[in-house]
């Protein structure tokens, strides 16, 4: 049977008011079997909202800022795996293997991503691990994932952008809906193992946020640490090392450059390029309604 794709009516399942893509839905039973600890630390994030940035950062905060830990070894694909997914391995990188079966032989901090919401994700890991979470202004996140998408082979997609937009913007996307995904941890963001941070914000002022994500960690960095993390997280940094750059996805042509490099644009406000009026109008009409409709998002503005 040929996998499905993205056009496929039943591409996306639900899964504890999440929408999960079919390939990764098929993991989710096994993530009952995973055993957190508390020193585990989780990312989380809606896909294409700086997931794989915030997630450097946080593994060089948990080796202490040292630049060796991005620089050398595995992609940070393996040391920052997801949960709900298998990682590639071998010389040809043509086998697979769960996350979680990688994750249950590791000692010492263990740091770990999901693109689940906080309901799908698994509750024990909600309690019991430091769950890091960023999110993104969805018209941005929208243009990312359009380019993702169609450079991807995963997804099977080739529509438009406008398509997108309406799917979207009828909850109908991966990981979706975009303000479920976001309410669902907003609500806890008063939780003593919950830290919230945005791309924006990350953008205007990386220095202050990697130290205060340093001290919710309870890393006593030094400022040579501190400006180590800040300099190799730098979207030019990780656009240039092979470890951070997906460069592995693109030589075995999960990821076709050609489209778009995983590494685009990396910036705030792209979306003003990409946007008709009519596309501009129709996100802001959901955005309002969402706001209007989840009083706990009250504050947020995009
Ligand atoms: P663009 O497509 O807008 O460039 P995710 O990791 O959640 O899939 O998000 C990918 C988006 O984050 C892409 O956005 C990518 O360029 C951006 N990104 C990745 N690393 C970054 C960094 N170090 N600094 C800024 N943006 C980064």
């Amino acid at each position: 049977k040929p996998p499905k794709v993205y056009s496929d009516p039943d591409y996306l399942v639900e899964y504890k008011g999440c929408k999960v893509n079919y390939p990764f839905y098929l993991n989710l039973d096994q993530l009952d079997t995973f055993e957190p600890r508390s020193t585990d630390v989780c990312v989380a994030a809606f896909p294409k909202t700086g997931t794989t940035w915030l997630s450097a950062i946080v593994y060089m905060l948990a080796n202490d800022g040292d630049p060796q830990s991005i620089l050398t070894g595995a992609p940070l694909k393996f040391k920052v795996p997801y949960l709900e997914m298998t990682i590639p391995y071998g010389d040809e990188l043509d086998q697979e293997m769960m996350a979680l079966d990688h994750l249950k032989k590791q000692d010492g901090v263990r740091t770990y991503v999901t693109h689940l919401s906080a309901k799908a994700t698994p509750q024990r890991v909600m309690n019991e691990a430091k769950i890091v979470y960023i999110y993104r202004n969805p018209k941005d996140t929208i243009v990312s994932m359009y380019y993702f998408m169609r450079a991807s082979m995963w997804f099977g997609f080739h529509g438009t952008m406008e398509q997108l937009v309406d799917d979207v913007t009828r909850d109908h996307c991966m990981n979706g809906p975009f303000f479920e995904h976001l309410e669902s941890f907003w609500k806890l963001r008063n939780r003593s193992n919950v830290f919230i941070t945005s791309y924006e914000e990350l953008m205007k002022e990386p220095r202050g946020i990697i130290k205060k994500l340093s001290m919710f960690l309870g890393k006593n960095m030094t400022e040579a640490q501190l400006e180590e993390t800040l300099h190799y997280s730098n979207f030019s940094q990780m656009k240039e090392n092979p470890l951070t750059n997906m460069a592995e996805f693109e030589s075995i042509g999960i990821i076709n450059p050609k489209v778009a490099r995983f590494f685009r644009t990396g910036q705030v406000g792209n979306w003003k390029k990409h946007f008709t009026p009519e596309m501009n109008a129709k996100v802001d009409a959901w955005i309002a309604k969402n706001l209007a409709e989840r009083p706990d998002l009250a504050g947020l503005k995009f």
